[in-house]
Formats: structure tokens, C-alpha cells, sequence
């Protein structure tokens, strides 16, 4: 059965804004975008970017060491460099924290 992880308080993450939560031995980038919080992987696919010093523009996070750009709903890798998705986590928000299944 899935293990909910608690990530992060509901509020931590302004809208449209990424924050970086290093916790349970992951390091994970939270987004809220219009409100829906997304959580992925933190570290690029491509390189040693950390994607909460990205930039958030839509549901696109552009790396901010080579500029490649993911879908954060999915973790697909959707501009160049970036080719390989980054892991993307179930979220849910409850009790006013935000959980994650590893
Ligand atoms: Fe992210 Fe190169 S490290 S695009």
C-alpha cells in the first residue's frame, strides 16, 4: 500500500513559484501552479541543474544551468537539452501539509 510522506506545509509554496524539499532521503521540487501543487525529482535529468532555481512558467520548469524545460505534472522532458523525464511523485494535500508516495 502507498506510504503518504509528509513533504511540506500547504502554504510553502507560493503560487506559481517552486520551492526545494530535501527530506526522507529525497530531494524533491514542489510547484504550485494555479494553485495545484506538483511535485518531481529536484535534480535535472541533464545535468546538475536543481530545478527550484529554475524558472516556473506555465506547468514548464526551465533548468537553470542548460535552459532544457520539463512538464511538471509529468516529468516529461519537453525542450532541448533535457531528454530524459525526471521522476514525477502523487501529491495530495491534506490537514494543511502536502504528502507525497515515494
Ligand atoms: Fe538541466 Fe542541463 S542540467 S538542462
Amino acid at each position: 500500500t502507498a506510504e503518504w510522506i509528509d513533504i511540506a506545509a500547504a502554504d510553502a509554496v507560493p503560487a506559481g513559484d517552486v520551492i526545494g524539499v530535501e527530506t526522507a532521503g529525497l530531494d524533491i521540487a514542489l510547484f504550485n501552479v494555479d494553485g495545484t501543487i506538483h511535485a518531481t525529482d529536484n535534480r535535472c535529468t541533464h545535468g546538475d541543474g536543481r530545478l527550484c532555481d529554475g524558472f516556473l512558467e506555465g506547468h514548464e520548469i526551465e533548468c537553470p544551468l542548460h535552459q532544457g524545460k520539463f512538464d511538471v505534472r509529468s516529468g516529461k522532458a519537453t525542450y532541448a537539452p533535457a531528454d530524459k523525464p525526471i521522476r514525477s511523485y502523487p501529491v495530495k494535500v491534506k490537514d494543511g501539509r502536502i504528502w507525497l508516495v515515494k
